[in-house]
C-alpha cells in the first residue's frame, strides 16, 4: 500500500494505522511531489502497489483563493493521473474529499447525493479531484471529511490549546456547524474500507464508490473550542490562562474564503456498507487529547 502525503494529519496515522494489513510505503512530497505529474507516473509505475491512498492535498483553505491554479493541480489533476496510472496496474485508489465542496445551504446532513456547489477555490478544486477520478473507470473509494484535528502538526485543536495558555479571552465563531473528526479516526475507518474493499475485489463483488466518513454528533466551532478547553482543564501537564470562550458570528471573524455555514455530512452510507457505527465527536477528542500532546 502506497501512502501518499504520509506526513500530514491522515498520512500520519494511515502509516500506523495501516500496518495490520500488509506493507506500506509512506511517501512524502520529496518522494512523490503531487504538483509533478510526470514524476506521479514513474513512481506509481517503479512502486506497483495494490493499493494507493492518496492522503496529500493542497489544504490551505485561505491561499487557495490566490493560489488556485497550484490547488486544481495538486486535487484536481493529480488525482487524475493516480487514477489512470491504478486503472494500469490494478490497484485499488482511496481518494479523501471533504464537506466543502457544497455550498452549506441546506438545512440538514449533506448526503453522498446531494449536489455539490462549493463556494471557495479549495472546494472547487477538490470537487475536481472527485471529478476526475469519476471520470476514470477503475476501482476507486472517495471518502468526504470535514474538520479534521490531530494530536500533532498545525491544526484547530493544537491553535486552541496554545492560546488557552496564552489569553485569558477567545472569540470563536458559533453559526458554522459540523463534526470534528480526528485523523486517527479516519485512518482506522480507511484500514476497515480497504480490507473489505480488497475481499470484494477478490469476489468480484466491488463497486466504486463515494461515502461520508466523519464522527458522529454536531457542533460549532465554538462548541468545539468549549468541549477542548474542559477537557484540557482535566490534564495536569497543562496550566490554562483562558477565562472566558465568546461567541461570535461567521461575520465578525472574515477570511479571504467563504466557508460552508452547514458542514455535516451524513454517514449512513459507510456505516450501512461496511458494517461500522461512527463514535461521537467528543468522544473521539477525549481519546485524542488522553495522548500526550
Ligand atoms: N484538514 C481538514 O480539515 C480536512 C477537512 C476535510 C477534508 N480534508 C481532506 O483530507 C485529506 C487529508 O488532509 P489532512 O488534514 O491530513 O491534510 P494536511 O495535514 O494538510 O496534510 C496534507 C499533506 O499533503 C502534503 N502535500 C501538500 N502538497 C503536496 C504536494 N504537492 N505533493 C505531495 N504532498 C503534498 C503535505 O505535505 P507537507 O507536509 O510537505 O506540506 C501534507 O503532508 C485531504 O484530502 C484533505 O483535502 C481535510
Amino acid at each position: 500500500m502506497l501512502v501518499t502525503g504520509c506526513n500530514g494529519q491522515v498520512g500520519w496515522e494511515l502509516v500506523r494505522c495501516l500496518q495490520p494489513l500488509g506493507e506500506v510505503i509512506a511517501a512524502d512530497r520529496r518522494q512523490m511531489d503531487l504538483s509533478d505529474l510526470d514524476a506521479i507516473k514513474t513512481t506509481l509505475r517503479n512502486i506497483a502497489p495494490d493499493v494507493i491512498v492518496n492522503a496529500a492535498a493542497y489544504t490551505a483553505v485561505d491561499k487557495a483563493e490566490d493560489n488556485e491554479l497550484e490547488a486544481n493541480i495538486i486535487n484536481g489533476h493529480a488525482p487524475e493521473v493516480l487514477a489512470t496510472e491504478a486503472k494500469q496496474i490494478g490497484a485499488l485508489l482511496i481518494h479523501y474529499s471533504t464537506d466543502y465542496v457544497f455550498d452549506g445551504t441546506k438545512s440538514s446532513p449533506y448526503t453522498e447525493d446531494d449536489t455539490p456547489n462549493p463556494i471557495n477555490a479549495y472546494g472547487r478544486s477538490k470537487l475536481m479531484g472527485e471529478e476526475t477520478i469519476q471520470s476514470v473507470e477503475m476501482d476507486y473509494i472517495i471518502l468526504r471529511t470535514s474538520w479534521v484535528y490531530a494530536a500533532r502538526g498545525t491544526n484547530f485543536l493544537r491553535t486552541i490549546l496554545n492560546l488557552a495558555q496564552e489569553r485569558e479571552e477567545l472569540r470563536v465563531v458559533i453559526d458554522q456547524i459540523g463534526a470534528p473528526t480526528w485523523s486517527r479516526l479516519i485512518a482506522e475507518t480507511t484500514a476497515h474500507v480497504i480490507r473489505q474493499s480488497q475481499t470484494e475485489r477478490t469476489n468480484d463483488l466491488f463497486q466504486s464508490n463515494l461515502y461520508h466518513l466523519t464522527a458522529a454528533g454536531e457542533t460549532s466551532w465554538f462548541g468545539f473550542t468549549q468541549a477542548i478547553v474542559e477537557q484540557a482543564r482535566r490534564l495536569p501537564d497543562l496550566s490554562l490562562t483562558l477565562k472566558k470562550i465568546r461567541p461570535i458570528p461567521t461575520q465578525d471573524y472574515p477570511t479571504p474564503a467563504q466557508r460552508p455555514m452547514n458542514s455535516r455530512l451524513a454517514t449512513v452510507k459507510l456505516e450501512k456498507h461496511f458494517g461500522l457505527q461512527m463514535p461521537s465527536w467528543d468522544t473521539a477528542l477525549q481519546l485524542c487529547l488522553a495522548e500526550n500532546i
